[in-house]
């Protein structure tokens, strides 16, 4: 077991392998309650590498048998510590055949092979192949592979492997077997199987250079109808590589596989996708417009990875940003031309926007949190103990978002020579992010050292800002200096190159053409400055007036920006910044800036001046309505614990509360005229211009049931019921439940009723509870009514989406309930982490999570969270995975 005593490990520690494997081929003879599984390996040693034995990691397997075919007097000698078999072996080739035993149905982590409906299914990244067989179970060894599966033909008619199906046929017992190959050499962390009873979704397509691929999605039976949206998001990420990147699919056959018990969103495996039901099916009575967007980005974001990530893979796992930031900035530009489109042409700049703001969302509300605490890493981490806790909204979010940074730098035809560079020079190989950014800087002419910093230092870099406006001469010096606070092991950060984007809006609301001193001529109203220093001042000529400085426009860099502004000053701005991700972040500032001082005591009311700023953005119908709910929404409420020092979750709450419940009654009318308004007619289809719509319409009844509105209660009832899509229906339960209506109980029962048999929808339900605030004092505490839902049938501890529903809403989305004064959270916060560490401690992890920041919060939580930690912490046979996040919160 690999418990109690994993070592930290690091980066500048790595050390090429002695000897790797060229080729493997694997005979799976699948039970579930024994599979065999047969391994001939033809390893070859390594001439980059010192001498020494053949090394291969091992877990939770039984070995049954193992053979080596080497040269050399000691050839064959086997050496086993710390679950790594070494084999001496001389000359240059050696042939290892090794036969284990498995266990699938006691597989309750989910990672390895696993049992999940009667259905085998692997999931081998980060280290799951080592629970499958002994192997070189690093991403630098880059293998081929062929795979013979065996199993019983009535409980898993279908039989999937990577690459192309070379042959299937019957054999004796009832049994059938089929014999997969894969034509490209890959990491073992992109094996998979699959042996389940399924249908599929196929679709024959051609490539862009004329090649027929077949495209399969498969599902359970009963699910075909669920699976349309998944294939067409598939065939639309074809094309967008293909147009924006040249990059066509590589295989004749691709493959999406959804499982219903499965640790993360979906897995890159070459060309046998292996996805969570969450992310593939989706039908309008059962998905929302939500769940449809984020299908599309996880099939693209998937997809994407055969060549960010499978054709060109990482040399280590610290190098893990290299294939996630790049393909996450990927999906993101794929998923905003994918909305910029359906917008048309007018429309496509604020689609654009949307999108940015959804992901800048998650950045801030995620990765600035992980930053300001005691996980904070660098995109490129130095060490880690379990590999599993560093898939983190740093490595992914942040990592997109340091691409984006390159991509910004360099223009977007500059970034595709340094891509087409990149895979010129590295195609088949495993390799480091700073490969990456070299094929970048050469294809481009420029020198990215200082660039690297990104991928070297940690913690969210503060950009200070001030104007000084001289009318004499019309100049507005703008001033930049940049910080970046200390995190742990990094007392001392370097300045950082950061693009800022500029704009100077005039007195009239207008941007001003911009021409900074020297030059002869004013150019674009927005552009970009490089700070590269500590501090840096920028002097803009030739304007007419004072004028309005409008900075880190579309979120440049992910930095934290910090400007004095007053109300007035964010009031214009969120009436006429040109550039609309900053007029709807100067609307969050402004609706931080009420909260906040709600929460802190120095204001008893939301201010007139934000009703009406507010007021006016809501109505303002030269804007698309994606974007005015994006406006109207108020920031997360996890972003403003961050914002908050110390963070006391009960007065953000009753802060929170109180600005919806005024928002929601100052503006009835309004929010009245907008359902009637924003009303979708016609079957339901997945388009974003209606989506948007959806999403004002459902804001709407959000804020007329917290202000307890009679009318807004009675029309959340009335579209509960009359629905005929999930988002509608959907989005009227969430009114009621986030109100103080008596209909609450009654519509939720309906809904459980409805769709008692619907694993995907009823997490929507657990969640939804989960999430719950109290609006008033007559109901039970949140917690009560998690434990609650524990018992219900549908809940089970070993669903990894039943946990993240019911949990992880709890503990990460609902603080003022988690954190009840009483203790009573953090207890059961330590009780389930330690159940949910026997069964599977990567989730059990995620879970640990939700405590790592408690020291930022009031001194009274403080002391109820730290024993539960400590009992956490001292709990018998905690995972390696669990003891890294609770050692470094109490460090
Ligand atoms: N590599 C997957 C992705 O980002 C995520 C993942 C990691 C899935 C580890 C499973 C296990 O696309
Ligand atoms: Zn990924």
């Amino acid at each position: 077991m690999k418990t109690e005593h994993a070592p930290t490990i690091r980066r500048a520690d790595y050390q090429p392998l002695a000897w790797t494997v060229e080729r493997i081929d694997l005979h799976f003879s699948l039970d579930p309650d024994a599979t065999l599984v047969k391994s001939r390996m033809v390893c070859v040693r390594n001439p980059a590498a010192e001498e020494g034995p053949i090394r291969l990691w091992g877990e939770a397997l039984e070995r049954l048998s193992l053979l080596v075919e080497g040269a050399g007097p000691a050839a064959g000698t086997v050496r086993e510590a710390d679950g790594v078999l070494e084999i001496d072996a001389g000359g240059e080739r050696a042939v290892v055949e090794v036969t284990t035993r498995i266990d699938p149905r006691a597989n309750t982590t989910l990672s390895g092979l696993y049992l999940s409906n009667g259905g085998f299914f692997t999931q081998c990244e980060a280290e799951g192949f080592r629970r499958i067989t002994y192997f070189p179970d690093r991403p630098d060894v880059m293998a081929r592979y062929t795979v013979t599966l065996e199993a019983d033909r009535a409980a898993c008619p279908v039989l999937l492997s990577n690459g192309n199906l070379l042959e299937e046929g019957d054999l004796p017992g009832g049994r059938h077997y089929a014999r997969w190959e894969d034509p490209f050499p890959k990491p073992s962390y992109l094996f998979a199987l699959v042996a389940a009873k399924l249908v599929a979704l196929e679709r024959t397509v051609a490539t862009a250079s004329g090649r027929e691929v077949l495209l399969q999605v498969w599902v359970e039976e009963g699910n075909l109808d669920r699976s349309e949206h998944a294939m067409e998001s598939l065939i639309h990420s074809m094309r967008w590589d293909e147009e924006t990147f040249g990059l066509e699919l590589d295989l004749d056959r691709f493959m999406i596989v959804a499982v219903g018990d499965f640790n993360m969103g979906a897995m890159e495996n070459k060309g046998l996708n292996i996805f969570n039901t969450k992310f593939v099916l989706a039908k309008p009575d059962t998905a929302t417009d939500v769940d449809y967007e984020n299908i599309e980005s996880v099939v693209a974001h998937e997809y994407f990875h055969n060549w960010t990530g499978n054709r060109v893979t990482c040399r280590d796992w610290f190098q893990l940003t290299l294939k996630e930031g790049l393909t996450v900035f990927r999906d993101q530009q794929f998923s905003a031309d994918m909305l910029a489109r359906a917008a048309g042409p007018e429309g496509a700049v604020s689609a654009r926007a949307v999108k940015r703001i959804d992901d800048v969302r998650v950045l801030r509300a995620a990765q600035f949190a992980e930053d300001a605490g005691p996980m904070a890493h660098p995109i490129r981490p130095d060490s880690y103990r379990e590999i599993n806790n560093f898939y983190t909204a740093t490595v992914y979010e942040k990592g997109a978002e340091v691409i984006r940074m390159l991509h910004t730098l360099l223009g977007t035809e500059g970034f595709r020579n340094g891509m087409d560079l990149y895979f010129s020079y590295h195609d088949g190989q495993a390799v480091t992010c700073d490969d990456f950014v070299e094929a970048m800087a050469e294809a481009n002419g420029v020198d990215l050292d200082q660039f690297m910093r990104w991928y070297e230092q940690a913690g969210t870099p503060r950009v200070k800002a001030s104007g000084a406006w001289d009318a004499a001469s019309g100049t507005y010096a703008l001033t930049l200096a940049q910080h970046t606070p200390p995190t742990p092991g990094q007392p001392e950060k370097q300045p950082l190159v950061i693009p800022v984007a500029v704009g100077l809006i005039g007195p009239d609301g207008r941007d001003r053409p911009l021409r900074l001193e020297g030059e002869s001529q004013p150019g674009a109203t927005t552009r970009v400055l490089a700070l590269t220093a500590a501090g840096q001042t920028f002097r803009f000529v030739g304007l007419d007036a004072e004028p309005v400085p409008s900075l880190l426009r579309g979120f440049s860099a992910p930095v934290v920006l910090e400007l004095d502004e007053t109300d007035e000053r964010l009031a214009f701005r969120m009436a006429h910044d040109a550039d609309p991700f900053n007029r709807w972040d100067a609307a969050q500032r402004y609706a931080e800036r009420v909260i906040l001082a709600l929460a802190g005591g120095q204001a008893s009311a939301v201010p007139q001046a934000f009703v009406a700023a507010f007021r006016a953005l809501l109505n303002d119908a030269a804007l698309d309505p994606a974007f005015r709910a994006q406006a109207a929404a108020l920031p997360a409420e996890a972003y403003l614990l961050e914002r908050m020092s110390p963070a006391d979750p009960a007065a953000l709450r009753a802060a929170l509360i109180a600005t919806m419940r005024t928002l929601g009654g100052a503006l009835a009318d309004d929010w009245l005229a907008l359902i009637d308004a924003m009303r979708v007619d016609g079957a339901y289809r997945y388009h974003p211009g209606d989506a948007g719509r959806r999403a004002l319409g459902n804001l709407a009844l959000r804020y007329l049931a917290a202000a307890g509105d009679a009318r807004g209660l009675a029309a959340a009832s009335t579209r509960f019921e009359s629905a005929t899509d999930m988002t509608e229906r959907f989005g009227a339960l969430a009114a009621l439940v986030q109100s103080t209506s008596p209909a609450r109980e009654a519509a939720l029962a309906a809904f459980h009723e409805r769709y008692r048999d619907d694993a995907l929808v009823l997490d929507k339900w657990f969640a939804l509870q989960a999430g719950a605030w109290r609006w008033d004092d007559a109901v039970a505490p949140t917690l009560e009514r998690v434990r609650a839902l524990m018992a219900d049938a549908a809940f089970s501890l070993s669903n990894p989406n039943k946990v993240y529903a019911l949990l992880g809403t709890f503990f990460r989305a609902n603080a003022a309930e988690f954190h009840a004064a009483d203790g009573s959270g953090h207890a059961f916060w330590a009780e389930q982490v330690v159940a949910l560490d026997a069964k599977n401690p990567q989730v059990a992890a995620r879970m640990a999570r939700a405590l790592e920041n408690w020291c930022r919060y009031a001194p009274a939580l403080q002391s109820s969270i730290r024993p539960q930690l400590e009992r956490v912490l001292a709990a018998p046979g905690l995972s390696s995975d669990v003891q890294e996040i609770v050692g470094k919160a109490l460090a």
